[in-house]
């Protein structure tokens, strides 16, 4: 059966810096959807460690020219978003149970504000259940060993970022 519309989807966050827990859920996503968007929230009241420009070049480099991962910007309300860009499906990681009270209330807010908007929920594999970007900047301030749960660009940025 040949399809006409190739089917995309939005996987949305800070992504401060992305981690091999959200790597996972892109590839998971493309063994689904045919195109992913990464979108990284504008969000002026964090404090990032990375900007967004920083955070969009990591995820740039991570993916290499991967014509099937897309990178982008919003700010706004994400299905305002997912529906410019013609994507019907927002993509979100589940790590544990903890993380469902958050994403059930999100994913019901967005279905009352765009009820054509799909969120689909995907599970990391269990190694990187406990993973976090802000557990990964800790450890890695701290000095601990981040190699096995971020990207190599990732690493180095880290390792860049601390040297200024
Ligand atoms: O990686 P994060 O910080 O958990 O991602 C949260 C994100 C970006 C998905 C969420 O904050 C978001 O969608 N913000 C956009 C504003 C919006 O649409 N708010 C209403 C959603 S209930």
């Amino acid at each position: 059966m040949s399809k006409d519309r190739k089917s995309l989807a939005v996987y949305p966050g800070s992504f401060d810096p992305i981690t091999n827990g959200h790597l996972d859920i892109i590839a998971r996503g493309l063994s689904v959807f045919d195109e992913v968007i990464i979108a990284i929230l504008i969000n002026p009241e964090k404090h990032p460690l990375f900007t967004v420009d920083e955070r969009l070049a990591i995820i740039r480099e991570a993916f290499h020219g991967d014509p099937r991962v897309r990178m982008d910007t919003f700010s706004g309300l994400l299905v305002d978003y997912a529906e410019k860009v013609g994507a019907s499906v927002i993509v979100r990681g589940l790590r544990a149970v903890s993380d469902f009270e958050y994403e059930f209330q999100m994913a019901l807010m967005n279905r009352r504000l765009n009820p054509h908007i799909e969120t689909v929920f995907m599970m990391p594999a269990e190694g990187y259940s406990y993973l976090s970007s802000r557990l990964v900047k800790e450890v890695f301030q701290l000095g601990g060993r981040v190699s096995e749960l971020v990207p190599p660009v990732v690493e180095r940025r880290l390792r860049e970022k601390w040297a200024k």
